[in-house]
């Protein structure tokens, strides 16, 4: 198994988070949410990228990070997968700090969620072209998506 990627030298790695919102394409039951994060979850652990998964209703929220071209490298094979579509960039930064510690990849059923967090998960997916403008403007929306994402306990 490859070793995960390298370090900008410095000893910490150059981390960066990407946090996108995509529809799914045809039925997406329990058993291919498992597939999804089966797979993610080793190849996360593998490339040192941690994050968080959420899917409702057709649609996916992830937020992930880890060294900078393993996000970018799997963020090329989640944007390749035919089973999603329509995929959104809310998000994309170098970070100081990781936030999934404990997760290679987190997963909250609907049903676990806070009725705020239910609330701002939809906002999110229904609000599309009005998030990734504002993302690429700066700051509300990145604050936004760090309030969101860090109201998940016990990930970091
Ligand atoms: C919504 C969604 C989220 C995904 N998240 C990840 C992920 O965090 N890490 C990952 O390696 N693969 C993830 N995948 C799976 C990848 O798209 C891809 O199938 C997998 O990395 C294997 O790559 P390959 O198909 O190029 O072999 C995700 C797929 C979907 C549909």
């Amino acid at each position: 198994m490859r070793q995960a990627y390298p370090t900008n030298g410095g000893g910490e790695p150059d981390f960066y988070r990407i946090t996108y919102i995509s529809s799914a394409k045809g039925d997406i039951g329990k058993a291919e949410l498992d597939a999804i994060l089966d797979v993610s979850r080793r190849l996360n652990a593998r490339d040192a990228v941690g994050g968080l998964l959420l899917y409702h209703d057709g649609h996916f929220f992830q937020c992930f990070e880890g060294p900078r071209e393993a996000a970018e490298d799997t963020f090329a094979r989640i944007r390749r997968d035919p089973r999603h579509a329509g995929l959104i960039v809310l998000a994309s930064h170098p970070v100081e700090q990781r936030r999934f510690r404990r997760w290679s990849m987190a997963f909250f059923p609907i049903d676990q969620l806070t009725s705020r967090q239910r609330q701002d998960f939809v906002d999110f997916t229904q609000v599309e072209a009005h998030f990734s403008e504002a993302a690429k403007a700066g700051d509300p929306t990145a604050t936004l998506i760090e309030s969101f994402v860090g109201s998940f306990r016990g990930l970091e």
